[in-house]
């Protein structure tokens, strides 16, 4: 029996939780679900973000299924109570270092993407992005140069364990899929990035099924406009990863419809949609629960190990969308349990 813990939080968040642990549940897994609040809710309630009561259910469980974030009434609170907070603790508590973001046009979504059909069509690919070092945890800080100009500095930095991680992660995600990696760097004037391509040349040896490519990031985010169907799985650094993989995103068609994992070193996951609590939307039934069911998807896939059951959940979410059934945000008209409704009924 696995240990899912659900963290619903704030806005659509208990909205699309609700639905994917539906699809979940009709699954007829080995599994139990534990919910806790968090965020906004749980600050109303127990009067922290991350109350210790859910930051201890989410070191327990399997897994962590994560909704989403973020009130305006807390707009104004001071900054270690603010909702948001909960997402970046649980990250550190947990010591979730590999964020995956898939990126996939889902069959009939084609006049949703910002690319040309035929060429948003060919999207299928995973971005894999170092989420704890690089620039954003490097020294940084304020000074005052020589001839009285003030400059602002960020490290960039990654040592041989950290890249060597990620690396690993990049590689096991090609090799269950097309077996295509392509590590992303800008080796030719950064320091860092000969290290990284360096270790990640060292790392491949124990992977020779998988096929190993380089590129620079400039030349990443060109290829990702111009043809983006050669990229299986991306792994890049932090930085570049945090800006390839919202211009990836973009090709998917609409916020709702995007999952993601972040995981640690073993078989431990927190996965949520990319998007937040939507309060624009919030309790209207208007919000889109795909994210939030193939982000389950994603967590039977590499929490659980269960490939047929993620395939599964992909197939019908595509079925629902192929038969035009849509959420308001992809110009239909289905309620979020409509849609979710529309899942179940093709969970073959
Ligand atoms: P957002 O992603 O919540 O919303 C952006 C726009 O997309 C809105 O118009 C919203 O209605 C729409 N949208 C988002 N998800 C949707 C869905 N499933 N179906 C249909 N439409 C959807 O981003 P925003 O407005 O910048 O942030 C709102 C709150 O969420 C903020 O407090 C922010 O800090 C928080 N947030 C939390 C995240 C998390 O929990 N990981 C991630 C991003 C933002
Ligand atoms: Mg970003």
């Amino acid at each position: 029996m696995s240990l899912i813990a659900l963290l619903p939080g704030d806005g659509i968040g208990p909205e699309v939780i609700a639905q994917a642990r539906r699809v979940l549940e009709a699954l007829s897994l080995d599994l139990s679900f534990e919910e806790a609040p968090v965020g906004g809710a749980a600050y109303l309630e127990k009067g922290h973000p991350l109350p210790p009561e859910t930051l201890a259910l989410a070191k327990r469980a399997d897994a962590v299924l994560f909704g989403a974030v973020g009130d305006p009434r807390f707009d104004a609170v001071e900054r270690a109570f603010r909702p948001e907070q909960a997402i970046l603790g649980l990250r550190r508590e947990l010591g979730l270092f590999a964020n995956l973001r898939p990126a996939k046009l889902f069959p009939g979504l084609e006049d949703a993407s910002a690319l040309k059909p035929e060429v948003a069509g060919a999207i299928d690919m995973v971005i894999v992005r170092e989420l704890n070092g690089d620039v954003y945890f490097g020294e940084k800080g304020r000074r005052t140069t020589m001839d009285g100009l003030r400059q602002g500095y960020d490290l960039m930095s990654y040592n041989e364990r950290e890249v060597e991680r990620i690396a690993r992660v990049g590689f096991e995600t090609a090799r269950v899929r097309k077996k295509r990696l392509c590590s992303v760097d800008k080796a030719n004037v950064l320091e860092t990035s000969q290290l990284w391509r360096d270790v990640v040349k060292s790392v491949a040896t124990e992977y020779p099924d998988v096929h190993l490519t380089h590129m620079y990031v400039d030349n990443a985010a060109m290829q990702l406009v111009r043809n983006p169907g050669q990229f299986d799985v991306i792994v890049t650094g932090n930085l570049f990863g945090d800006i390839l993989s919202d211009q990836a995103s973009m090709c998917a068609g609409s916020i709702g419809m995007l999952p993601s994992a972040a995981l640690d070193t073993g078989k431990k996951g927190l996965y949520e949609p990319i998007h937040g609590s939507a309060p624009d939307i919030a309790g209207q039934g208007k919000a889109n629960p795909c994210a939030t069911i193939l982000s389950a998807a994603m967590m039977l896939r590499y929490s659980l190990d269960d490939e047929v059951s993620a395939e599964r959940i992909e197939r019908a979410v595509a079925g629902a969308l192929t038969a035009g059934v849509r959420t308001p945000d992809l110009g239909g008209t289905a309620t979020t349990a409509e849609m979710a409704d529309a899942v179940l009924a093709r969970l073959a």
